[in-house]
């Protein structure tokens, strides 16, 4: 294992896309930003410089962060953020995981335009479970305001209403030819025949779930969130805003010199404004050195096939098709048994609106979102540090209800009239090695939504699934708790729920939350503490001396 360095100079540029030139923030006046490539077991350390008026953190999704808890990166949770003109040194290790993750900002909506890879490839000498690729290529989809993005979420918090939603979306920061004024800004994956690719897909985006597909070709699904997987294929993909997926393209033998479309665009089953539209790339297969013609064959190009925006079904069932290898080189080491059992719902709700402000939400109040009815305030100093030097008070509680306070019927058409929430800044404490199950149920105040649910400082396995509301007396007698898939973000069905498992053996203070960034500032979020065990090696350590201060 080695360190490997990276230096990121967050600054503004000056980005066109949509016939629209626009200043934004970025890391090394890159859009995407620049990939993290490691090799597993590897140390990382980059050092983040901040440039801009803007606050800034740095969140390395899916590194499970093993006894640096310090380095996580949201902000108010385990940091505060870099300030103007200030430096943060984000340093961790890699421990037993290897595949596609990637980095954001984690404060206000700046991973609009904050994000880029992280590359983990196998330690030395060690080979994939499958068949060595001729080339991996990251694609990363994300989405695209003509507006300032901080404008976006601004205004959007003071009237109460929903965010405005995006102008596009896209594959490496390129919108693609199905929008107005940018088919010059368009993907294209030149590939030669007969060859297989590994492509590393990122869901980056700020509130959607995206289908993907490539015309005429069928994909191998081989990783979820760097854990491996049993291989499948499919012709059509979902990826959760948060999810990161890996998957092989094989190209087929006799087609030179032609194009064949990509497309991805939003699975959404809630109510309100919505972005519908298409990002598409192209495949392009290489003309052979001896062919005469010196056009690649022109457009039309086929389209791929995508399931209806709301469709539900092929979310379930496509959700249900991820399996972990659980074999010998791969355990699945899935809680058998669990020692605390939670039941949190996820959903939408609303609170009052302030005096003297109009606002446009639900019934004139301001849209919220909520675990077990809590909307989630951020605090102004960071929670980890609060509870590493023992200074709670004022910051946190610790009474976050393990279940709903009274029990409703999560999923029926007609939900319940009082959508008001409470709001505070309520942890779950867990001693060390606690093995944990999570049922999170989605309900319908204010419409059913697919909620991706993401955890800090752990994979998870997904136990369990399905529709309507979860029966504690029954439902527990199918969960697979032999090869079920284990990832980072999951999508809560619509209208549904999902079990989840996982030991808490890495201590320090563990967001939860949201992957749709309006959720999150909306307050579909909370925290657990994790308590050191006993042995060194179970401990956090204190935070280094460069640690942003508030
Ligand atoms: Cu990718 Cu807390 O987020």
């Amino acid at each position: 294992p080695i360190t490997r360095h990276y230096k990121f100079d967050i600054r503004l540029q000056n980005v066109t896309r949509l016939c629209h030139t626009k200043s934004i923030v970025t890391v090394n006046g890159k859009f995407p930003g620049p990939a993290i490539i490691a090799r597993e077991g590897d140390r990382v350390v980059v050092e983040v410089v901040n440039h801009v008026k803007n606050n800034v953190s740095i969140h390395w999704h899916g590194v499970r962060q093993i006894q640096s808890g310090w380095a996580d990166g949201p902000a108010y949770i385990t940091q505060c953020p870099i300030q103007t003109g200030q430096t943060y040194v984000y340093n961790f290790t890699i421990v037993g995981q290897r595949g596609t993750l990637f980095w954001h900002a984690h404060i206000s909506w700046l991973r609009a335009t904050l994000y880029g890879p992280i590359i983990i490839l196998p330690k030395h000498n060690v080979s994939y479970p499958f068949p060595k690729p001729f080339r991996e290529i990251p694609m990363l989809f994300g989405e695209w305001w003509n507006n300032d993005t901080e404008a976006v979420i601004t205004q959007a918090l003071q009237t109460g209403a929903g965010p405005n939603v995006s102008d596009a979306f896209t594959i490496n920061g390129l919108q693609g030819p199905l929008y107005n004024c940018s088919a010059k800004d368009t993907f294209k994956l030149k590939v030669k025949p007969g060859k297989t690719y590994l492509l590393r897909l990122i869901n980056a985006d700020m509130n959607d779930d995206l289908f993907f597909s490539i015309a005429n070709h069928a994909l191998t699904i081989v990783e979820a969130d760097a854990v491996y997987v049993k291989p499948f294929k499919t012709n059509i993909l979902l990826i959760a805003p948060g999810q990161t997926t890996n998957v092989l393209l094989k190209t087929k033998h006799h087609h030179p010199n032609v194009t064949f479309l990509m497309a991805a665009r939003p699975y959404f089953t809630g109510r309100g404004a919505f972005d519908n539209s298409t990002t598409a790339g192209i495949l392009e297969y290489e003309r052979p050195s001896n062919s005469s013609s010196t056009k690649s064959k022109s457009l039309p190009l086929s389209k791929p096939t995508l399931p209806a925006i709301n469709d539900t079904t092929f979310a379930a069932n496509f959700s249900n098709k991820f399996h972990s290898l659980a074999n010998a080189e791969f355990p699945a080491r899935v809680p058998q048994t669990v020692q605390k059992h939670f039941f949190f719902t996820v959903g939408l709700g609303s609170s009052p609106c302030p005096k003297n402000q109009t606002c446009q939400g639900p019934n004139g109040t301001k849209f919220a979102a909520t675990i077990n009815n809590i909307s989630f305030t951020l605090p102004t100093t960071a929670l980890l540090q609060a509870y590493f030097f023992g200074k709670s008070n004022g910051v946190y509680t610790t009474d976050f209800p393990s279940s709903p306070l009274f029990p409703f019927n999560y999923t029926s058409n007609n939900p319940l009239n009082n959508t008001v929430v409470s709001n505070g800044t309520k942890l779950i404490v867990l001693p060390f090695n606690t093995s944990v199950e999570v049922v999170l149920q989605d309900t319908s105040i204010l419409g059913a939504e697919s909620h991706p649910l993401h955890l800090h400082g752990y994979n998870f396995f997904v136990v369990g699934q399905g529709f309507g509301n979860f029966d504690p007396n029954r439902d527990p007698a199918n969960f697979n708790l032999v090869d079920p898939v284990e990832r980072n973000t999951i999508g809560v069905p619509s209208g549904g729920w999902v079990a989840i498992r996982f030991h808490a053996d890495n201590p320090g203070v563990w967001f939860m939350h949201c992957h749709f960034e309006v959720h999150l500032s909306w307050g579909l979020k909370m925290a657990w503490i994790v308590l050191d065990g006993k042995l060194p090696n179970q401990k956090l350590p204190p935070p280094p001396s460069d640690f942003p201060k508030c």
